[in-house]
């Protein structure tokens, strides 16, 4: 398994764990899902405080008090500001909620604390005040934030320079926004269109490492585009290629994440141990230039 620098500061593998779908799931399976993936070369977990209104962390806890150990040989991450009906990045929520993350995790700190969501209400310096304030009291070590434009990337940093070392976005081969803008700059064309704000260039610029989140999917949760009929030219590309590596489908889809130049971390969310499994086998691939253009354009996308 590839293993790359968080933000400059860790090393960690990848390819990540993402807990998201595991409140639906027993502490039996779960346990399975998150050994397979640590024997498989996983040693990095994201949460959010939201995923199954909190389940999801009580269900991992759980695995974590049946391994006693395991806690320090993984990285886990967790994510706060998202509330019903509106975003909370105000100093008062981002404490509490951190402190909710580490009760129902049942751990005395995290490595990673991301905000979920960009708040239009939010007030940079309290951010950073929290920040400061969980780091100082030992309950996280790094920060991070999720859905963010370089421009707001840029305004944290002038109240914590260099303290936001993570963003995650959706990135996967049918929802390539983050590459689109920058392959087709000064085009007439769809995918010209700045809609991220050229956040991985800036990402790369500042050591912030970029996580991918839903790796297999297109749009936002419509669907998995591997076997989808909406893809058949990607899918047989895919094929092709799986059969060349001897891999599975879903670790040459990861492989195209991981070949991006910028060491960006995928976040797979399979709760199938045996497909976690194969998405790991992506993790030593390393497609060439040609196949990663290729499945880009095999998915739809132009090149001017
Ligand atoms: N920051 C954010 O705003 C944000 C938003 C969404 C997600 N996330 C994070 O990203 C993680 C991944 O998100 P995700 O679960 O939507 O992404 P994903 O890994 O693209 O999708 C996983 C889902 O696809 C299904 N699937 C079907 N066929 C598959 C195949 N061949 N290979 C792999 N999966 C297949 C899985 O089912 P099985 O379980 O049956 O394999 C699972 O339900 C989440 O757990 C969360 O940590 C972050």
């Amino acid at each position: 398994m590839k293993r790359i620098k968080i933000g400059n500061q860790f090393e960690a593998s990848a390819i990540a764990l993402g807990a998201m779908r595991m409140s639906g799931k027993t502490v039996d399976e779960a346990e399975k899902i998150v050994l397979t993936a640590y024997e498989n070369g996983i040693d990095y977990v994201d949460h959010a405080d939201i995923y199954g209104g909190g389940e999801s962390e009580n269900v991992f806890s759980k695995v974590l008090k049946r391994n006693p150990g395991l806690r320090e040989k993984i990285l886990l991450q967790d994510k706060v500001g998202i509330c019903k009906g509106y975003y909370d990045a105000s100093y008062e929520h981002i404490m509490e909620a951190a402190d909710g993350c580490l009760k129902r995790l049942g751990v005395d700190y995290i490595d990673a604390l991301l905000l979920h969501r960009p708040d239009a209400l939010m007030e940079p310096e309290e951010v950073a005040e929290a920040y400061t304030r969980l780091q100082a009291q030992g309950k996280v070590r790094f920060f991070g934030v999720s859905n963010e434009n370089a421009a707001q990337l840029m305004l944290l940093d002038k109240f914590m320079p260099g303290k936001i070392i993570i963003n995650q976005l959706q990135f996967s081969i049918c929802h390539s926004i983050l590459v689109d803008e920058g392959v087709n700059v000064n085009m007439h064309t769809e995918h010209a269109q700045v809609l991220s704000g050229g956040v991985l260039d800036y990402c790369r610029l500042k050591d912030i490492t970029v996580q991918a989140w839903s790796p297999f999917q297109y749009g936002m949760f419509r669907g998995v585009f591997l076997g989808s009929e909406k893809y058949p030219e990607l899918n047989h590309l895919i094929k092709e290629l799986s059969e060349k590596y001897g891999v599975s489908d879903n670790a040459i889809a990861i492989a195209w994440i991981l070949r991006h130049p910028a060491n960006i971390q995928a976040i797979a969310g399979s709760m199938n141990p045996k497909r976690i499994q194969e998405i790991c086998a992506g993790g030593d691939i390393q497609l060439t230039r040609q196949e990663w253009y290729r499945l880009y354009l095999a998915a739809g996308n132009p090149l001017p």
